[in-house]
């Protein structure tokens, strides 16, 4: 079960059924609210309210005046009636608009709102004082208690500017309430789920929509020699839409191209080992980072959620599409070396896996990651082959 822990950030006691009860009774009103306010012309005149549903509404919540509410929408909906009838067009027309988003053609555009952020706001005052600030980027982690010190460390690294949003993978929440910092990010706990898993179920481009960078990262990073602010305003400059900060070389590197360079803001291109590129302006040469800090533009990231299965939680594999996503990929996507992290490698997710065939946890885990990684390039040839087909194009032979 996922807990969105923003009721519970701001004291209100989670799992608590007297408190799920409330909050459902005040759904109820907010909808019929909503209905009454949103089709007032079209459909208050034509329903019928039996008055024991209106008192029912007003004795679950006492507080709010719904009868005061319905009164408001009969009368403004008589007095259009009245209105349209002298024009003599009883009829309304129905309301169908193309360019709504799929599915909400029904609605008129005005009430429609097709993207969402990860703001919290207040339960009381007026809406449009609710924000204080308006962070322009997100960053996540998927973590577990056991890391929380380098978090700790982590999180102080972004500064306010950024949404702190936390996936928790051992449904261990509360215990992070003693940093003050806490009391603010958005929580979301399901056990034993991986970055990708989340990030695909709870970072729908849709949801991030009002962050211009987006943060997913792992929880073994050590940041002393990082600092957001200044990480954005390089990958602005250099124009990178997927990046990562490099990697301090001796430890946790695999790839050159991630490793960082100490005379230089950012790189683009590197050169590996002879014979692993088979182009210097592909991966792992280029167009190539890895998914352990990996930083999204907005329109990049809206591009790598579709490309994220929802059954291959891993994630093994991506790293060598990214480059789908962007265009030129050897130029808008980059290593940024002048602000740099530390991997710790620490397995932590790892050993929640199974023994299994007397098999430690971690090993099970580590062959799942290998196998999802040959199931995603088979996909992808798969999918690619099979649209060039349709086009009447010979598919070209490499699509890894
Ligand atoms: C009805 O028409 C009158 C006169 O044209 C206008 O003053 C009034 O605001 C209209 N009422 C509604 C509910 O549109
Ligand atoms: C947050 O963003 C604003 C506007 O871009 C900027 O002026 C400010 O310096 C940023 N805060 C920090 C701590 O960098």
């Amino acid at each position: 079960m996922s807990k969105l822990g923003i009721l519970g950030r701001s004291g209100v006691p989670r799992s608590n059924e007297g408190m799920r009860l409330i909050f459902s009774a005040v759904i109820g009103v907010m909808l019929g609210y909503l209905f009454g306010i949103s089709f007032p012309t079209v459909y208050i005149t034509k329903l019928h309210f039996p008055s024991s549903i209106i008192s029912y509404i007003e004795d679950r919540n006492s507080g709010i005046t719904t009868q005061t509410l319905l009164n408001h929408a009969w009368t403004f909906a008589n007095s259009k009636k009245r209105n349209s009838s002298e024009s003599n067009s009883d009829e309304i027309p129905k309301i169908y608009v193309p360019t709504n988003p799929k599915g909400a053609e029904s609605l008129a555009p005005g009430i429609v709102v097709p993207e969402t952020d990860l703001y919290l706001r207040r339960l009381w005052g007026e809406p449009s004082e609710d924000l204080t600030s308006q962070p322009r980027y997100l960053v996540t982690f998927t973590v577990g208690y056991p890391q929380k010190a380098n978090i700790d460390a982590a999180v102080k690294k972004f500064s306010e500017n950024f949404t702190i949003m936390l996936f928790h993978y051992d449904d261990r929440t509360t215990e992070w309430d003693e940093f003050e910092w806490s009391k603010k990010a958005i929580h979301v706990s399901v056990r034993k789920q991986t970055k990708w898993w989340f990030a695909k179920r709870f970072l729908h481009p849709d949801i991030v929509a009002r962050y211009d960078y987006i943060f997913i990262w792992d929880e073994d990073l050590d940041v002393q020699h990082f600092n957001a602010e200044a990480y954005i305003e390089l990958v602005r400059k250099h124009g990178l839409e997927i990046s990562q900060p490099g990697l301090e070389p001796d430890k946790g590197l695999t790839w050159q191209m991630t490793k960082r360079l100490g005379d230089q803001e950012v790189h683009k291109v590197t050169e590996e080992r002879p014979g692993w590129c088979t182009d210097p302006y592909l991966p792992p040469c280029a167009a190539f980072v890895e998914i352990m800090a990996t930083v999204f533009s907005r329109d990049a990231w809206r591009c790598v959620w579709h490309m994220i299965q929802n059954d291959l939680v891993h994630g093994w594999g991506l790293d060598f599409s990214l480059r789908k996503c962007v265009e030129p990929a050897h130029e808008k996507i980059g290593v940024v070396d002048s602000q740099w992290i530390v991997h710790q490698v620490v397995p932590s997710l790892g050993n929640q896996g199974m023994a299994e065939n007397g098999r430690a946890p971690w090993e099970g885990v580590r062959a799942r990651c290998r196998k999802e990684w040959g199931m995603f390039q088979t996909r992808l040839a798969d999918a690619e082959n099979a649209y060039y087909l349709q086009k009447g194009i010979i598919p070209p032979n490499s699509t890894a």
